[in-house]
């Protein structure tokens, strides 16, 4: 039998660190063959470990037994080198390569462990399809850029773990079993055995119970925590995901945003090396709305969003001044410099996109390099209503308007958000190594849910109102606005969070607005407003995305890459096969019956 044990043969340097200044050394390697290459009586081994990749090399004429092990590698074999690190000659030099201006001059070599040819290639340069790189995530891993990832993130965590600490937080653990309630996405429920009948409920973020470590005196909390919701993926969204969470005592919004500013400013730095200018700027969620159609706007680029109702109100388009008379707005946005990107063809597949956001058209008109102009509107309208919408518009030669009126201010404002930042990415100007973070503020309280006809806490219900709004809890709810407050990157919501309500009073009215009666909300929350009558200090905080914020700071797009095992689209891990039925007895012991199976086909 060969010899696979490392015994002998441990590494004394990484593969991917070995440099010119380390030549003349005899140094073992540990690694995967990445590379097998014949030279006709010198085979170059290209072996990889998670620091890179180093050529050892092997010559026949010099040793005819090692050559012969060397050889019989193939790729993905697991395999110990050790030689001795020389420079290599100026012609063989790979400055591509950080370890091109060396080689590893083979004195021995032992395989540890053979391997099979892999589903495919683990090579960064070769397209995978998503099914197969997660099927086989662990092969996937290996690649550099995923391994990079991975270091990413770790970067992220520590930065996070010092930062808070250094400044007075306790990272504390808080349950993943614990009790379903009713605000937010869908839960993800756990039988209990001891408890026939009874459900735990993993946690869609730790809130109630970093608050209740606000009562207990804990003053300031931190933790890396895995949160639960079972609602519709998404690029940014995984059914399991990851929170930096945190919560302060004896503060309001302002000391929220300053700690988080100075948490931000690290980890750009200790992570990309990249400067950001505090403090960072903040938009109202109106403004944020009126400007940028979107409460996270993208402001990389311009193309702000214009109001013309007042122009448009009385013109001789119907479109137009319907809107305004339905009590409507007509809106648009100048895609300034780019007409000439806009042929007729193009302009009308926008109309299409828009309508994906119930608008229903798009009107433009367009102003060519030579002057000539061109529009879907124009000739219904008189000269000053024209040349005033081209003053408001800031209109230029080779510039071109998006118009959307519609009944509702909401549809036309986030249908032509969507449009700026579709336009902006198509033309490249949502550049990746360009960081636009800012905080949006002043939230409405409530929000309508269609599905339950009635406001709900558009945050959450602990979320406290503006001082100056909470008279208008009882006679205007839709106009409070929230001391809640998202930091945004690049047009993704990286964070969010609040100051709470820390008075019974307070917080009996807000349930009262969200339409709980006294003993329901006794039932959901009764453990919390008892809590709450004991003291509580006033306090607020915020959670970001860990995965979102790691996501931007690899320039990717999608979590999914920065997340060891994630979940695929319908939510199933298409490594370890799960979700997965399990044996009867297994339900019996949960007094569990299962009334319908999903066949393999995924039909119910
Ligand atoms: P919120 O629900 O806004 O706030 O969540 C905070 C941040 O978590 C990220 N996030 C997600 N990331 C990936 N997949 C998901 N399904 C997902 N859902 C949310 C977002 C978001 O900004 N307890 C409050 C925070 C607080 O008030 O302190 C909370 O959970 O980046
Ligand atoms: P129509 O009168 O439907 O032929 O539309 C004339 C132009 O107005 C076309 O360019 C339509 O895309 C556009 N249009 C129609 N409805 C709207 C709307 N609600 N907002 C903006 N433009 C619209």
């Amino acid at each position: 039998m060969n010899n696979t044990s490392i015994a002998g043969m441990k590494r004394t340097a990484m593969c991917g660190e070995l440099r010119l200044s380390d030549a003349g050394q005899t140094v073992t390697v540990n690694g995967w063959v990445d590379r097998v290459r014949d030279n006709g009586g010198v085979l170059f081994l290209l072996v990889r470990d998670r620091a890179g990749v180093i050529q050892c090399t092997f010559d026949k004429s010099v040793n005819a037994d090692l050559f012969n092990i060397a050889f019989a590698c193939r790729t993905e074999f697991v395999v110990a080198v050790k030689g001795k690190l020389v420079a290599r000659d100026e012609a063989a030099v790979n400055r591509k390569m950080p370890t091109g201006e060396v080689e590893l001059i083979a004195e021995e070599i032992r395989i540890l462990s053979k391997a099979e040819t892999t589903p495919f290639e683990i090579d960064d340069a070769k397209e995978v399809g998503d099914q197969v790189r997660l099927k086989y995530r662990y092969l996937d891993l290996r690649r550099p850029s995923m391994q990079k990832n991975l270091m990413l993130r770790h970067r992220v965590t520590q930065v996070a773990r010092n930062y808070f600490d250094e400044n007075g937080f306790l990272e504390i653990e808080t349950p993943m079993l614990t009790k379903s309630t009713p605000e937010g996405a869908r839960d993800y429920l756990v039988p209990s055995r001891v408890h026939p009948g009874k459900f735990y409920a993993l946690p869609q973020s730790p809130q109630q119970y970093k608050q209740l470590l606000m009562l207990s005196g804990v003053d300031r909390y931190m933790q890396i925590t895995r949160c639960f919701r079972d609602e519709d993926l998404r690029a940014d969204r995984q059914p399991e995901f990851t929170q930096i969470d945190l919560e302060m005592s004896f503060v309001e919004q302002d000391d929220v945003i300053a700690v988080n500013e100075g948490f931000l400013k690290r980890v750009f730095k200790e992570v990309l090396d990249v400067d950001i200018q505090l403090p960072l700027p903040r938009l109202t969620w109106r403004e944020a709305m009126d400007r940028f159609g979107s409460d996270k706007p993208d402001t990389r680029f311009g193309f702000e969003i214009k109001d013309i109702s007042d122009i448009a109100a009385k013109c001789g388009f119907g479109v137009f001044s319907g809107a305004v008379e339905a009590g409507g707005t007509v809106r648009l946005i100048n895609i300034n410099g780019y007409a000439d990107k806009f042929p007729r063809k193009e302009i009308d597949k926008l109309a299409d996109f828009v309508k994906t956001y119930r608008a229903k058209g798009l009107a433009w008109m367009k102003l060519a390099a030579d002057g000539s102009m061109t529009s879907s509107f124009a000739k219904f309208l008189t000269e000053d209503e024209v040349a005033a919408i081209k003053e408001r518009a800031d209109m230029h030669e080779n510039d071109v308007l998006f118009v959307v009126a519609d009944p509702s201010e909401e549809t036309a404002l986030v249908s032509l958000g969507a449009l700026r930042c579709e336009l902006a990415k198509r033309l490249g100007l949502a550049k990746k190594d360009e960081y636009k973070l800012l905080w949006v503020t002043e939230f409405p309280q409530f929000e309508y849910s269609e599905e339950e006809d009635r406001l709900v806490a558009k945050h959450h219900p602990f979320t406290a109102p503006m001082d100056e709004d909470i008279a208008l809890l009882e006679t205007d709810p839709k106009a409070v606005r929230a001391k809640a407050y998202d930091i945004i990157l690049n047009g993704c919501e990286l964070g969010g969070g609040s100051i709470r309500i820390h008075d019974s009073e307070l917080q009996t009215r807000m349930f009262r607005a969200l339409g709980f009666t006294e003993e329901k909300a006794k039932e959901q929350f009764g453990h919390l407003i008892t809590a709450f009558s004991y003291g509580a200090p006033p306090h607020g905080g915020l959670a970001y995305g860990l995965d979102r914020l790691c996501m931007l700071l690899a320039g990717l797009d999608s979590i999914r890459d920065v997340i060891a095992f994630p979940k695929v689209q319908n939510a199933s891990d298409l490594m370890m096969s799960c979700p997965d039925t399990v044996d009867g007895k297994q339900l019996d012991e949960l007094s569990i019956a299962v009334t319908r199976v999903e066949r393999t086909d995924g039909e119910a």
